[in-house]
């Protein structure tokens, strides 16, 4: 038997939360049109709707909020922020942003012309949305074992180098101003990229003169990966490992949401100064002076502190321990998920879960409404809702390939009970699969359906 990893910290502060009865629940879920985006957070008794923005700030952290220092121009946050982003990504320019997709939207309006071509292993929305919004295309090239719910590659989140090859052969390099990493992989499971792969994705783009970009959000889970699963690395520190994943980028965007370990912020960074001066121009203009690029100088002091913490070894190995907690729990009764499990989420398979329900009924948000109707529990759902596209020609419906339910773990905010807890109500929930029905749109907003359609049972 493997010891079991208690919480790397103790609680000096709570937050009451409150499981409401189950006809309560039936009168919010139905208020809320069925879409759990509407449900108040007061309502939900364990919220996993997303590990961003989400986590529980330490003592160190809210003491640095303390020290923040206000002032308009190169507050002396910005220098603690500049000094952990030098430190652990070793890009030689950077720029505080409000969040992830602020320091996306900057990057590819300074970098994208119309036409141009963004490789990627997977984009997450906003960067794709971002991409387009400038008239680029977003590419995805995963390797085909990333797109197999039970295919148990240990780097699932990896770039087909081949197919970015044959990508650039047949676009042209001058169309593809940049290419992309994903680490983790968000869309694609929470699956890692081996350093293996960094290597060669980049070693193929500088071939062609094209710089690589990191999406940076949750790379201190992704270098747990690397230093539990890719050879010669188990010895290695989180620091170093992470220092040589960026040392094969030109730059990186990051949502200091996620392994920021702050509530709000982001950052984006990059070597090469021409860059850099055309950025800042529009940092200026969309988030605010270079020092503080949105935030608030107490936000920048957090986000410092709280990089630092992400790559505690002992934080990392309870934060994947809790995530694959949840997800042996769930496989030892069978219930269906994307395996191996992820860094941040456990992602349900609605498919193999409720297969008595065909795509066009949504399986994904029927099993995320039973969810909260059974436990209180919020989830989201990562299928039909968000990614079905009616073709304009033929009026048919197209269907993704994988329907998925993700629970996503905020970080430090939950114990083991609470993952126990939601482990039981989902077990119960397959037990009784059959009774569970598919739903259908009362209201499906013409873009970004997830977060405002409305629903009913069929
Ligand atoms: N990139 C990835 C991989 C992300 O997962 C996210 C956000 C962003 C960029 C954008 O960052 O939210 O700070 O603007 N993901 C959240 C989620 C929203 O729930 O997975 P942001």
């Amino acid at each position: 038997m493997t010891r079991l990893i208690p919480e790397p910290y103790r609680i000096k502060v709570v937050e009451p939360i409150r499981l409401t009865t189950r006809a309560e629940r039936e009168a919010i879920l139905a208020a809320a049109g069925y879409n759990v985006f509407f449900i108040k957070s007061e309502d939900v008794y364990i919220d996993l709707l997303t590990d961003s923005g989400t986590a529980a700030m330490s003592d160190a952290q809210w003491a640095g909020l303390m020290v923040g220092d206000e002032a308009y121009a190169s507050c002396r946050n910005y220098y603690s922020l500049k000094e952990a982003v030098e430190r652990i990504f070793g890009f030689r320019y950077f720029m505080p942003t409000h969040q992830g997709r602020a320091a996306e939207k900057v990057l590819f309006a300074a970098m994208v012309k119309p036409g141009d071509y963004v490789p990627s292993n997977t984009h997450f929305d906003t960067t794709h949305a971002n991409i387009e919004a400038v008239g680029g295309h977003a590419v995805d090239l995963p390797i085909a074992e990333g797109l197999d719910p039970t295919n148990k590659h240990p780097f699932k989140g990896n770039m087909d180098v081949e197919k970015l090859r044959g990508f650039i052969r047949e676009v042209g390099a001058e169309k593809i101003p940049l290419a992309m990493l994903t680490i983790t992989n968000n869309s694609g499971g929470g699956q890692p990229v081996s350093l293996a792969n960094i290597r060669a994705v980049k070693e193929v783009l500088s071939q062609h003169g094209i710089p690589l970009f990191i999406d940076a959000c949750r790379y201190a889970e992704n270098v747990y990966f690397i230093r539990q699963r890719e050879a010669g690395y188990a010895d290695k520190t989180t620091l170093e490992i992470a220092r040589e994943i960026f040392s094969y980028a030109d730059g990186c965007t990051m949502s200091a949401k996620k392994d920021g370990l702050a509530n709000i912020g982001g950052f984006l960074a990059m070597n090469d100064e021409q860059l850099f001066q055309k950025a800042s121009q529009l940092l200026i203009l969309w988030e605010g002076f270079l020092t503080y690029g949105g935030l608030a100088g107490r936000d920048l002091e957090a986000i410092a502190r709280g990089l630092w913490e992400a790559l505690d070894e002992r934080y990392l190995q309870h934060r994947i321990g809790q995530v694959r907690y949840l997800a042996e729990r769930l496989l030892e009764q069978g219930v269906p998920i994307l395996e191996p499990p992820g860094g941040h989420a456990v992602y349900l398979d609605a498919r193999r879960f409720l297969p008595h329900i065909p795509q066009a009924q949504l399986p994904g948000q029927a099993l995320v409404v039973h969810l909260y109707l059974e436990g209180g529990i919020r989830a989201v759902e990562i299928g039909s809702v968000m990614f079905a596209r009616k073709d304009e020609a033929t009026g048919e419906w197209r269907y993704p390939q994988l329907e998925l339910v993700r629970l996503a773990i905020p970080r430090r905010v939950y114990t083991q009970t609470h993952l126990d807890y939601v482990a039981d109500v989902i077990i119960e929930l397959y037990r009784k699969r059959e009774q569970i029905r598919g739903m259908r749109y009362t209201y499906e907003p013409p873009f970004l359906r997830h977060f405002t359609a409305r629903f009913e049972f069929v």
